[in-house]
């Protein structure tokens, strides 16, 4: 193994073969690399993907199950990049990271800039010295991580959003949340926390926007982001799917808007979505507000029930989309080659504290 590190363009071949001898290929691929090799798969991946996961989670499983599958020295990750710098953050020395397309990103991600999130650290620790806590949410890059791991805070995922505001608040009376304003006031509110004890700080506006008085009141700094895809789910949405499906129950992800939520019946991470729909008994209705390829799976994987889109249009994540088969083939193949192709890796000086904000989510129950 050359172990060979290349932002790696797809060759035409790949682009231009069918579906069912890519598939092939790829079955070949997995088959020679063997244990050496383990396939991480988001639930938002295609199904042509996905289907050659060897784990298959949200963010938080994924995060868990890439630190411990120990065995393999090749990491291939279905999702997107900041997934991908989380698995190269917690891997072992003997271990790569590989992401089948680099421009797999997150759109929410790019909202939060580092050099920006240490400009509002800055202020808040000037306004509130040794008050504030900072979380940020898994979606968002090695830089903010290792701000948050630096200055004593931790990562969260939507699966534990809670748990990790109850281990901050315990420590101090304040958190910055980064960067996803809904996951973050969701789950504030759910805990009790008022709306008017909450502001959204907007980088791109001097103090954040913040006046001085909503700020002194402010317990949950929110940062002012969000997703794409959950952020298109509207509360009309639930309204028209009460209207046309009686006795239909509303689950969404907890990225989607404040309105959607409060109307929603249930709130939860992709995760509990999979269980709560599996779960249920026969002949239950479902209207999901996440991300379609996940919806059509549950559908598909719960026959006896009915599982529909919230809003009746395919609300896709562009980025995770990229992720298709010529590119696990081509990843696949180069690897059987001795080449690793489109590594991840985060650097040194932002590995160390990067990774105590992932160690503490880690230990958070
Ligand atoms: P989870 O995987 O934590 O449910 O988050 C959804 C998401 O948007 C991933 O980017
Ligand atoms: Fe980012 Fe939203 Fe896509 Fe998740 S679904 S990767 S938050 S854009």
């Amino acid at each position: 193994m050359t172990g060979l590190t290349a932002p790696g363009t797809l060759e035409r071949e790949y682009a231009e073969a069918t579906e069912e001898e890519l598939a092939e290929r790829v079955r070949e691929a997995k088959a020679a690399l063997g244990k050496g090799l383990v396939i991480l798969g988001h639930h938002y991946q295609r199904d042509e993907v996905i289907r050659f996961a060897d784990f298959r989670g949200d963010s938080l499983k994924l995060s868990q199950q890439g630190a411990a599958a120990r065995d393999a020295s090749f990491i291939v990750f279905c999702g997107v990049h900041f997934m991908a710098e989380s698995a190269d953050i917690l891997r072992a020395p003997h271990q790569r990271v590989i992401l089948p397309d680099l421009k797999a990103g997150c759109s929410m991600a790019d909202m939060a800039d580092s050099d920006h999130a240490e400009e509002c650290w800055d202020e808040l620790e000037e306004a509130f010295p040794g008050e504030v806590t900072p979380i940020t949410y898994i979606n968002s890059t090695a830089a903010v991580k290792a701000l948050v791991g630096r200055e004593g805070g931790t990562v969260c995922t939507s699966g534990n959003a809670e748990a990790s505001l109850r281990w901050a608040f315990a420590r101090r009376p304040r958190v910055l949340f980064i960067p996803d304003e809904h996951l973050g006031r969701n789950t504030a509110f759910r805990m009790g926390i008022p709306l008017d004890e909450m502001v959204v700080w907007d980088p791109w506006r001097p103090h954040g926007g913040v006046a001085p008085e909503s700020l002194r009141r402010a317990r949950v700094i929110l940062w002012k982001g969000c997703c794409s895809v959950h952020t298109r789910f509207a509360p009309e949405h639930v309204d028209r799917v009460r209207e046309q499906v009686p006795g239909v129950q509303v689950l969404v992800h907890p990225e989607c808007r404040f309105e959607v939520v409060q109307k929603a019946d249930q709130v939860g991470s992709t995760e509990t979505i999979i269980r709560t729909v599996g779960a249920s008994p026969a002949g239950s209705r479902w209207a999901i507000g996440t991300e379609h390829h996940l919806v059509g799976r549950l559908a598909q994987e719960n026959p006896d029930k009915t599982v529909l889109s919230l809003s009746g249009i395919a609300c896709q994540c562009a980025t995770m989309y990229r992720i298709d088969l010529p590119h696990l083939c081509w990843a696949l193949e180069n690897l059987r080659e001795g080449r690793a192709v489109n590594c991840v890796s985060v650097p040194e000086e932002t590995r160390a504290a990067a990774r105590l904000a992932l160690d503490r989510m880690l230990s958070i129950r």
